[in-house]
């Protein structure tokens, strides 16, 4: 037993920390070791719980609807908003859609208007249920484009699509035009506040200027917001809102033409642990609005503090200026953001590269935690210092063939020969002596290679990846 404990541990040690404050993104820290310690041992009490059946664990269905109530009050639903706890932000937004669809039969071949900052869940959604996804590209704000949206809807509409904020750039779209422009309409509008839903509502109270995107806003239909991100629980946890019953109901779904038990589910998932639920709703309970206001004005101030270190760096250029806790920064191009990601990881932040997307440069994503700010002198040492270290290497560079092959490839008509091919060349075949495929430390190379390909192609060749990856013995 403690043997299996500690090789547990061990496995952990080449994860990145989730507790410290420099790993900004994918994990979101309180940095208050009580809470977390609370989550756990919620999550463990209720980790062999099944919410497939209701009336079998009505725990868990209590916790479920607190949590929509706690939800409801933070986004000023009105009364008569239903809701569901999904297992993260894409099973929202999967449900989102396919609610949308569902719920508009007279509609043979659906769309949804979607900004191109959307997030990919929503193309994901549009993938697995046959809605035709229509990208409007954003402003030069970085915002949904109001006139472009209206542009791109028609009788196949079922959904218009909003971020607050979108996660590539922080900023929130304009949700009152887009909302009107879909209640005129009769169409829904889901408000995408997977990432900041959680912060924007507390931001408010504690002063700072945020645009309007909740339900108070007519014409929001459903909103999306994780408990497992800026709700500081425990990983598998989201919200899915509809403002009434009726707009939920082709979310659910029950099968009774079978010999088994009649199956009645509210989300993709059917057995279901009741772990995340009780770890959600463990911290909820625990934090309360005055911890999450603590906790936010804590994130805030964090982020102000990095647009500070951003602003102060000459090599390094601000995206948008954030609406929330999202920070998006480019370079002036004596420096490559790549390089830049690789010095920060060797000092012990973890930040995230994004590569350059229809004509908008690579940049670096930071999505700052409350458990950061104690931290945010280190953290301007630390990009001052990776910023001069990426100048004095120089951007990097790839070889004119590469370059050339890169841009001539068609992923189409690629073999699976063809990709390991690439994989080498791209320095993502790891080696298979060495236990396989595990990438180098520094990764600049690779995505300055990935750079140069389209989306489709950066597509295939990651999925030929991952193919290899997952695999027993890689
Ligand atoms: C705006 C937005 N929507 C959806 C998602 C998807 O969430 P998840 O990774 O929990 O599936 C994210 C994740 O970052 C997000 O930022």
């Amino acid at each position: 037993m403690t043997d299996v404990l500690a090789r547990l541990a061990a496995l952990r040690a080449d994860d990145l920390p989730v507790h410290t404050g420099r790993t900004l993104a994918y994990v979101f820290d309180s940095g208050l070791p009580e809470v977390d310690r609370v989550a756990r041992e919620a999550v463990a009490a209720f980790a062999a719980t099944n919410g497939l059946d209701p009336t079998a664990f009505p725990s868990l269905l209590q916790m479920e609807n607190d949590l929509v109530a706690f939800a409801a009050g933070l986004l000023d639903a009105p009364d008569g908003v239903v809701g569901s706890v999904t297992s993260g932000g894409t099973e929202s937004v999967l449900l989102a859609v396919q609610a949308a669809r569902d719920g508009t039969p007279h509609v043979g071949r659906p769309s949804m208007v979607v900004p191109d900052t959307a997030h990919a869940a929503f193309h994901k959604a549009a993938h697995y249920f046959g809605v035709e996804a229509r990208v409007v590209p954003v402003g030069d704000d970085f915002r949904a484009d109001v006139a472009g949206t209206a542009a791109a809807i028609d009788e196949s509409t079922v959904l218009v699509v909003a971020s607050a904020p979108s996660y590539a750039h922080g900023v929130v779209d304009p949700v009152p035009e887009l909302a009107a422009l879909a209640a005129e309409r009769g169409i829904r509008c889901h408000v995408d506040a997977c990432i900041g839903g959680w912060v924007l509502p507390y931001a408010a109270r504690l002063g700072r200027s945020v645009p309007s995107w909740t339900f108070a806003v007519d014409g929001v239909t459903s909103v999306s917001v994780d408990l497992h991100k800026y709700g500081y629980a425990p990983k598998g946890a989201s919200l899915l809102l509809h403002r009434d019953a009726a707009l939920r109901r082709a979310q659910l779904f029950a099968w009774a033409d079978w010999p088994g038990y009649t199956m009645l589910n509210s989300t993709l998932q059917s057995t279901r642990s009741g772990g995340p639920v009780a770890g959600a709703w463990a911290v909820v309970q625990e934090l309360g609005h005055d911890g999450y206001l603590e906790l936010t004005r804590k994130a805030l101030a964090a982020t102000d503090a990095v647009v500070a270190a951003v602003e102060a760096a000459p090599a390094l250029r601000l995206v948008a200026a954030p609406d929330s806790t999202l920070v998006a920064f480019t370079t002036d191009g004596t420096c490559d953001p790549f390089t830049v990601v690789d010095e920060m990881q060797a000092r012990g932040w973890h930040v995230q590269p994004q590569l350059s997307h229809r004509g908008r440069p690579a940049s670096v994503h930071l999505s700052v935690s409350a458990a950061t700010l104690d931290h945010a002198e280190e953290l301007r040492a630390a990009l001052d210092s990776s910023v001069t270290a990426a100048v004095a290497s120089g951007p990097v560079a790839v070889d004119p063939g590469v370059a050339a092959l890169v841009a001539a490839l068609d992923p189409e008509t690629l073999t699976d020969a063809d990709f390991d091919g690439l994989l080498a060349a791209a320095g993502m075949a790891g080696d298979p002596a060495a236990g396989g495929f595990a990438l180098p430390e520094r990764r600049a190379a690779i995505n300055a290679r990935l750079d140069l390909a389209s989306p489709r192609l950066r597509e295939a060749v990651l999925v030929a990846f991952l193919d290899r990856l997952a695999r027993p013995g890689s």
